[in-house]
């Protein structure tokens, strides 16, 4: 039986991730499944338990409210240890700290470069003992580093007790494009290379590093979204149905698509930097590190053989949306008038900032003429996040509940894929804030019809 974890650790406590998502995710699961469990926030600074109550009710009121009663209990479960991961009296700290807890969750909220002294300092200490340990991405910084740290990992924790985390994969509309090429009949038929010309996938952030310039050094576009976020995604369309219920099954079915996929060719990757990034704070100031990443990719199956996938991911666009469109095949004559644009057949998935499932379609128009119109039938229309995908996925491994984590080969999978386009395999282009990249990643996808932006309505998505 999978046991219950009963102490909640995270390191990087005074950090931008606690802020932004770690509270608001402990408020959700006090508020929503009665998370009683000791926090223990650690961290190298030379703040107190109290002021680490300020900056957890600060970071509810800024990020989706505070729930006066959660946050008030929230407050009372918090512990600070406060230290360098470098000195073992940390954690020594840590495991008085931990009391009687018997099977710790210690989750790594820190930048990627600390964590192997974090877990060693765990099992120098004790800590690590009957412990579940859950890594933030990215995890490693290329196929090499990552084999590294699996073997850093697996010689302290079995692989059932690591839980590397990748945010998107608790996202509703994430779990929904699973539900719903699985759950209906009639997209498996079409969901091939027969009826879809090209699938494109465009995360885009209206907004830059946002005072991240030390972390964002450390990783750029590709180890910070693509390859996982993104990846994850296109593994989600492109998978097959797994052969059983559990788990594990789902696991190794994702797998099997992620070998499938081609390395990248660092010809089909297009790099970009957005002016203005050089003068971050924590950023060097000849900088070759990419804030925008266009790249298309070729899975070799028998489903997807022939039809390309891209990916196009950046900061400083001129909208924030994370959308798929799947573009189908034109029908083979033009019976009527002529189809354009020719992107008319096609499925649409929206996983933020509002979620939309929808399908392109042409219709006649009123009148004598056969002269049509593209529509849009849609199956999913939600105006906000359901739930935070920090709850859910936080929630499932203190549970112990692995499903929606990233397995030691699916991890070193995703690096073989991208492993070829780092370490500036191909020179990085400006471009202005507020556009959509360098125009190499336009002529990158010219002979697919182009990219589809995603177009966001004014009002904000509540
Ligand atoms: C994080 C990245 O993993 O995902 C950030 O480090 C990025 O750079 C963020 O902004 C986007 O997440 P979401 O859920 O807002 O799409």
């Amino acid at each position: 039986m999978t046991v219950k974890s009963d102490a909640f650790v995270f390191f990087g406590a005074t950090g931008d991730l606690a802020y932004k998502q770690i509270f608001p995710a402990l408020q959700a699961l006090i508020r929503n499944e009665r998370f009683d469990l000791p926090i223990i926030g650690v961290a190298r600074s030379d703040w107190n338990l109290e002021r680490l109550r300020d900056r957890a009710r600060s970071s509810l009121r800024e990020h989706g409210g505070m729930d006066d009663k959660a946050a008030r209990k929230l407050c009372r479960l918090l512990r600070f240890v406060n230290g360098d991961y470098n000195d073992p009296a940390t954690f020594a700290q840590l495991r008085k700290a931990l009391g009687q807890a018997k099977h710790p969750l210690h989750y790594l909220a820190i930048p990627p470069s600390m964590f192997e002294t974090v877990v060693k300092g765990l099992d120098a200490s004790g800590c690590a003992e009957g412990a579940r340990v859950v890594v933030e991405k990215p995890f490693g910084r290329d196929l090499k580093s990552a084999r590294e740290l699996n073997r850093t990992l697996h010689s302290i924790f079995p692989e059932d007790s690591i839980f590397r985390i990748d945010h998107y994969l608790g996202k509703e509309a994430v779990q929904n494009l699973l539900y719903f090429r699985f759950a209906n009949s009639f997209l498996e038929p079409v969901w091939n290379r027969t009826y879809i010309h090209s699938v494109q996938i465009t995360m885009a952030e209206a907004f830059g590093v946002q005072g991240r310039g030390s972390f964002y050094e450390e990783v750029g576009a590709l180890r910070d979204v693509v390859q996982n976020h993104m990846l994850q995604v296109l593994v989600l369309l492109a998978m097959d149905a797994p052969t059983g219920r559990d788990g594990e099954s789902m696991r190794s079915e994702k797998q099997r698509l992620l070998r499938a996929i081609r390395p990248l060719d660092p010809g089909e990757v297009v790099r970009g930097q957005f002016t203005g990034y050089r003068n971050e704070q924590g950023v060097a100031r000849n900088s070759k590190v990419e804030t925008f990443a266009a790249l298309k990719l070729h899975i070799d199956t028998w489903r997807w053989a022939g039809v390309p996938f891209y990916i196009r991911a950046g900061k400083e666009m001129p909208v924030t949306c994370t959308e798929v469109f799947v573009d189908l095949k034109c029908p083979p004559l033009h019976v009527f008038d002529k189809i354009e644009p020719e992107q008319s057949n096609y499925f649409r998935f929206r996983l933020s900032p509002d979620v939309v499932i929808s399908a392109g379609a042409r219709v006649k128009k009123p009148g004598e003429a056969m002269r049509g119109e593209n529509v849009e039938l849609v199956a999913r229309q939600q105006p906000k996040r359901v739930r935070l995908p920090y709850a859910r996925l936080l929630g499932d491994a203190v549970r112990g509940d692995a499903e929606l984590f990233g397995r030691d080969d699916g991890i070193e999978a995703a690096w073989r894929i991208i492993d070829p386009a780092l370490n500036d395999a191909e020179p990085v282009i400006r471009y202005k804030p507020g556009t959509w990249g360098p125009s190499a990643s336009d002529k990158l996808i010219a002979s697919d019809g182009g990219w589809h932006d995603p177009v966001v309505s004014k009002t904000p998505a509540k």
